[in-house]
């Protein structure tokens, strides 16, 4: 019998070898960190469903984006809760809405830090939907101009990057057009390309009080079985003139992300939503995991599949955690 000459073995005999051959590897600069605002000041809550992510007034917000950029984060990706909810959801596009203070404030003091910011209008909206309701119908192409005036408030708010979320179909065309002929053509486009109707956005819903008030997003989110479907998605947001493109959530579409990246030339982010974040929290709070490694084994094959940055609510932590791996 032949001896065994062939040993994979031999590649993981030790922490060096291992960091030699290993192919994925993470970096702060890979995340972005998702803030969520609220009116008020001095404001800093706990979001419960989501334990160690905030409710950030927008003086508090800037103390958060410091800390991200701090640890080497690029990007934060900013979401708020207005004052008021009205039919069309104006306060998404008001002036003085939390989202466009914060991003003023942000980008005054860490001008180098990348702000995105999340259009969309189910947070701004007394029915919960993420464009207009007609006849008991979200209307498609009546979104468009309120979506569109959104982003461009973003934009003068200072913005460096919009980052349309309500999957209406032409949305990313129409928010280009409007930011072009607004003198924001150099604001981009991180569009939520391939964004599926998912559970794990439960918490998420809670912590913005965006839950619709009547049926459910299927009307416009993507089937969760359609995988072909998401490429079209991808294509055609390419084609309207979207900069980054985004798979949504991340850890049950693994295989979209890694689809699209072979497919598509344009970097490619995942959004490691609320729901995953929840489970890992609640299973490390009762003892059942290891918070650290889960977390980095989780991002870890995000990048693995194909992702060039993901948002994630770890991202601080993470971040910190690969600081210490590179001292230890
Ligand atoms: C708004 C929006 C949602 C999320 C990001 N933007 C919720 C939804 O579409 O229902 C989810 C993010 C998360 O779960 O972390 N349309």
């Amino acid at each position: 019998m032949d001896t065994l000459r062939i040993r994979p073995r031999r590649l993981r005999a030790s922490a060096g070898i291992r960091a030699m051959v290993r192919e994925t590897v993470l970096d702060p600069a890979d995340f972005i960190y998702p803030l969520f605002i609220v009116p008020g000041q001095n404001v800093k809550e706990e979001i419960s469903v989501m334990p160690g992510t905030y409710h950030l007034s927008p003086d508090q917000a800037v103390i958060a984006a410091k800390e991200a950029y701090d640890l080497g984060i690029p990007a934060v990706l900013v979401f708020g809760l207005p004052e008021y909810k009205d039919e069309q959801g104006s306060s998404a596009w008001d002036s003085n809405s939390p989202v466009q203070q914060a991003v003023s404030l942000i980008k005054q003091a860490l001008p180098e830090l990348v702000v995105i910011t999340d259009v969309c209008l189910c947070q701004y909206t007394s029915h919960g939907h993420c464009g207009m309701v007609e006849n008991g119908k979200v209307d498609n192409d009546s979104s468009l101009d309120l979506l569109s005036c959104t982003a461009v408030s973003h934009a003068f708010a200072g913005a460096d990057m919009v980052a349309p979320s309500d999957m209406m179909d032409g949305r990313v065309a129409a928010i280009r057009s409007a930011l072009d002929e607004r003198g924001f053509s150099h604001v981009g486009i991180m569009s939520y390309a391939a964004k599926y109707a998912s559970a794990f956005y439960g918490p998420f819903r809670d912590a913005v009080d965006s839950a619709p008030q009547f049926g459910d997003r299927r009307t416009y989110q993507m089937d969760p079985a359609n995988a072909r479907e998401a490429l079209r998605e991808v294509a055609l947001d390419i084609a309207e003139g979207a900069d980054i493109i985004m798979v949504k959530p991340a850890l049950a579409y693994l295989d979209i992300i890694r689809q699209v990246k072979d497919n598509f030339s344009l970097p490619v982010a995942c959004y490691n939503v609320s729901g995953e974040y929840a489970m890992v929290k609640a299973a490390a709070a009762n003892g059942w995991i290891d918070e650290k490694r889960t977390v980095l084994e989780l991002l870890t094959s995000m990048k693995r599949a194909g992702a060039d940055m993901i948002i994630t609510y770890h991202a601080l932590d993470a971040a910190r955690w690969l600081r210490e791996c590179n001292k230890a």
